[in-house]
């Protein structure tokens, strides 16, 4: 018996349909947003809400990209977000209560000037880290992305991404 975050990240890869960099990406940033979901103790109801968040955070790109003629803009992103999340959310059994938040963590994820909550904080950091590693960013967009950071471990994470960037 599948648990529904089991079942989300399944419809969230067979919707991707083997999409090289889309689904490595839900994969890689799914896994980190649990680690320092855990390690920043998050109450377990907002550790299952992040994850899902993680799994679903770019998941408007591709209907985007149809829907809009190849446009996936963060502004259509942020448009087409909360139906799919909802109904990615719903298909897989998900309480209907925790649609909000997980809607809202999806929707400003990118809003690094905003104030945020750390459920928030975290999805940002694991997906800045993974990007790290997918686009090999300059030194001035490092700096940037280092403005960000607040948790212990994600500051470690992303300072062992520097490091590695080096050799
Ligand atoms: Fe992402």
């Amino acid at each position: 018996m599948f648990n529904n975050e089991t079942e989300l990240l399944q419809a969230a890869l067979r919707y991707e349909q083997g999409h090289c960099r889309r689904t490595q990406h839900i994969l890689k940033v799914y896994a980190l947003a649990k680690l320092l979901g855990e390690q920043e103790n998050l109450s377990l109801e907002a550790q299952q809400i992040l994850r899902a968040a993680a799994i679903l955070h770019d998941i408007a790109i591709k209907y985007c990209k149809e829907r809009y003629n190849g446009d996936a803009s963060q502004e259509r992103q942020k448009l087409e977000a909360p139906g799919l999340v909802r109904r990615f959310l719903l298909q897989a059994n998900y309480s209907p209560a925790l649609i909000p938040q997980i809607t809202e963590l999806v929707e400003k994820h990118h809003d690094y000037s905003s104030p945020r909550n750390q459920t928030l904080q975290i999805l940002m950091e694991a997906d800045l880290i993974i990007n790290c590693y997918e686009t090999c960013p300059d030194s001035k967009k490092i700096a940037e992305i280092e403005a960000v950071f607040e948790t212990p471990f994600g500051k470690e994470l992303l300072a062992l991404y520097i490091q590695g960037a080096k050799n």
